[in-house]
């Protein structure tokens, strides 16, 4: 009798205690379950520099470069071909067809050529009736066709825009399509981009692998504040972009992103600090790292912020803890992310035009003051020590000081 009454309690104990958990993270919904990108994905993609001017040689080109500069050996993996690569209208049976004169060889072979150089191909396509600037043909009514084409060809990654979507809901429209995509049987990541006007971070894991959150990225610091507000996702800084993100950090996860659009470094709008900053707070977001730069002349400055190893690695971080801003002292901020060792990495950012030195305090961390923890320098590469209380460094403007900051009594590598 009495064991019986324990039982029960114990099944209500553990009853209360998922409840509370979900009630606690109603965002927590099941994710798409095709186990992919359980990690934020890593590679490029043909947009910002290139809009509509992309052919064949080009994305040839550019997972050529994706291989010998390193970039794959570092993580990057998918080569994504954004709009300006569909004819004008579909084949005779219905289906998406590449542009003939951009593509010749068509997107299967494109597809063949990117895996061969061991790699992942990624492919553009819209929820609504057209693309946004090309006049090509969207998936509206074709999901299962368009879905079912792209895995012919090899496709690991479909990327759908929201352009001429009027009267569509983004729900339904992602849903069906992810459904498409699953029933095709090939492993392919999807990724949403409705620029978060339809706050997707609160439905959309259970469709999509990733969603962007806001409108398109410039290669700008802050510019476009004032239209940014304005539908259909007008391009704006990505210290912009950085703000809209700590209100989301609780609804990212393993195989479910929250999106802040393409890395801007290596542009030309950004000076190496600015690469740098924006580089290690889209690791603390557990951003995608999808960069969109010309690989083929980048700059030994650029290879060294693209190819760092330490700061990918919180990026990648396998409990995909999205960070967010812990403190905010007017142009003075540190960001912070829990990784899976029980090390924490900070960005000490400092957003004014002048050096200034910005300042961790472990309990802006979830430390004790009295915690006496080991820190790194991930530009750097270098141990600073064990440190009491926090820590501070000088910060050039625009700039960031990044840091891995140990567990008490941890040892940093
Ligand atoms: C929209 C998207 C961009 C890009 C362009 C292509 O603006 O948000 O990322 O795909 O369309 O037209």
């Amino acid at each position: 009798m009495e064991n019986g009454r324990n039982i029960t309690i114990a099944v209500l104990g553990v009853f209360t205690a998922i409840a509370m958990i979900l009630l606690a993270y109603p965002e927590n919904a099941p994710a798409l379950d095709n186990k992919l990108a359980r990690t934020p994905p890593m590679g490029w993609n043909s947009w910002a520099t290139y809009e509509l001017k992309i052919d064949e040689a080009l994305i040839r080109a550019a997972a050529d470069a994706m291989v010998s500069s390193g970039m794959k050996g570092a993580g990057y993996e998918y080569v994504i071909v954004d709009a300006g690569w569909k004819a004008k209208n579909r084949d005779d049976r219905g289906r998406l067809q590449a542009d003939s004169v951009k593509f010749p060889s068509g997107m299967k072979a494109l597809a063949d050529y990117v895996h061969s150089r061991g790699l992942k191909f990624g492919l553009y396509t819209d929820a609504g009736s057209e693309d946004c600037v090309s006049g090509a043909p969207g998936s509206k009514g074709f999901e299962e066709k368009d879905a079912s084409t792209f895995a012919e060809w090899g496709v690991d990654y479909i990327k759908e825009d929201w352009c001429n979507t009027a009267g569509m809901s983004a729900k339904e429209a992602y849903t069906k399509m992810s459904r498409a995509i699953l029933a095709t049987g090939r492993p392919i990541v999807f990724s949403m981009c409705e620029w978060g006007d339809n706050k997707p971070w609160k439905w959309a894991a259970p469709a999509a692998n990733l969603w962007r959150t806001t409108g398109d990225s410039k290669d700008c610091w802050d510019c476009g504040r004032k239209t940014m507000n304005q539908p259909g996702g007008y391009p704006r800084g990505w210290v912009l972009i950085l703000e809209a993100q700590p209100a989301l950090a609780s609804f990212a996860g393993p195989g479910h992103w929250n999106d802040p659009d393409l890395l801007q470094v290596g542009h030309p709008g950004l000076t190496i600090e600015e690469s740098r900053a924006q580089f290690s707070l889209w690791a603390i977001l557990a951003a995608p790292l999808i960069t969109t730069n010309d690989l083929r002349s980048m700059t030994p400055e650029i290879q060294d912020i693209l190819l760092n190893q330490e700061v990918i690695a919180v990026d990648q971080d396998v409990a995909g803890i999205q960070g967010t801003r812990v403190r905010a002292n007017g142009s003075s901020e540190v960001w912070m992310r829990p990784l899976s060792d029980g090390s924490r990495a900070v960005v000490l950012f400092n957003r004014s035009q002048h050096s200034s030195t910005v300042r961790v305090r472990w309990t802006d961390i979830g430390r004790k003051q009295t915690d006496d923890l080991p820190v790194r320098d991930l530009w750097k590469h270098q141990n600073r020590g064990s440190r009491k209380d926090g820590y501070s460094a000088p910060v050039p403007p625009h700039g960031v000081v990044t840091i891995r900051v140990g567990p008490p009594g941890g040892r940093m590598q």
